[in-house]
């Protein structure tokens, strides 16, 4: 493999479009069946190799930069250290980042940019590392972040760090409405706790979401939709409901909350009606995207 001096790698933002969750483990984390699929909604993350270390990071004009983490603390920063163990070598190089994911969404923002810095810091130090391990490293930095390695749609299972591409031939097609507050993932996970205390430890089975991805009908997909975490979020959240009524007043198929949220997510039945929807709920909501899927995993822009 070729040692690049400076290269781009863009990562997806990720929905759940099954996540089903089962009572916490002995380590905290909660068993999950889910369903993933990576959406073009992008962070760009460019490295140049140098000497020293330094993270920059941009956000778009809809993103609230002051609830990014403090440079130093960044999962980039945590990323780097990572693979440098693993390499053998001395974090080194200067990065930019520029989100367009929200942050604090419900949408691995914060993952897309580890796996983009996994895949960026790999070839500028010439490591050559193999997917098997950029794999485990992902897992050790987030329970998402080998799903934003690997794209598409893909079963997760484990604490959501286990993942295997499933084959979905549709193109999806989702109007995204951000909120302007994030939500804490384990605040939602701890409120999932206190409102189901009798969960079960086996998270809700997949097979209706993936049987409904098989026929490429959105009417099908959108009755399958599932998110153990909704009811929560909507609990810590009320306002979320208006926003999931709105969507769907405006002519979406279903709207869901995405992930742990706030983002909520809605499936329409095409291009054309996606971008309707949008401009029908864009009279209510400042921030509204629209995005299709299965995009790939973080992945090399060229030229680097
Ligand atoms: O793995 P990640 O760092 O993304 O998880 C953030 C937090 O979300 C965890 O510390 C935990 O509180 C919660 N979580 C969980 N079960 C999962 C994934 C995340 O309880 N399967």
């Amino acid at each position: 493999m070729t040692r690049r001096l400076s290269v781009t790698v863009r990562a997806p933002a990720k929905i759940n479009l099954h996540l089903g969750v089962g009572a916490p483990r002995a380590d905290g984390f909660h068993p999950l069946t889910t369903v993933y699929q990576a959406i073009s909604l992008y962070d760009d993350l460019r490295a140049t190799a140098g000497q020293g270390w330094a993270v920059d990071t941009r956000v778009a004009d809809y993103i609230d930069a002051t609830v990014l983490p403090a440079p130093g603390h960044n999962i980039v920063d945590r990323a780097a250290a990572l693979l440098a163990v693993h390499g053998d070598c001395a974090v080194s190089g200067a990065v930019r980042v520029d989100k367009t994911i929200p942050v604090a969404g419900g949408m691995a923002g914060g993952s897309a940019d580890a796996a983009a810095a996994l895949v960026s810091l790999d070839r500028i130090w010439g490591l050559g590392t193999t997917d098997t391990e950029l794999l485990r490293i992902a897992a050790q930095l987030g329970s998402d972040v080998p799903f934003a390695l690997v794209g598409g749609t893909a079963l997760g299972s484990g604490r959501g760090e286990k993942v295997a591409s499933v084959i979905d031939q549709g193109t999806w097609w989702w109007v995204v409405v951000p909120a302007a507050d994030g939500l804490s993932t384990p605040e939602v996970y701890r409120h999932f706790d206190r409102m189901f205390p009798d969960a079960s430890p086996e998270p809700a089975p997949a097979g209706d979401l993936l049987l409904a991805l098989a026929t490429r009908d959105p009417r099908r997909l959108a009755a399958a939709l599932h998110n153990d975490l909704q009811l929560p979020a909507l609990d810590l959240r009320p306002d979320l409901a208006r926003v999931i009524s709105r969507g769907e007043a405006a002519g979406a198929l279903r709207g869901i909350v995405s992930g742990s949220g706030p983002t909520c997510v809605f499936l329409c039945e095409s291009g054309e009606h996606a971008r309707a929807v949008a401009a029908d709920v864009a009279t209510a909501h400042d921030v509204v995207l629209v995005a299709h899927g299965p995009v790939a995993g973080a992945h090399l822009m060229e030229p680097g």
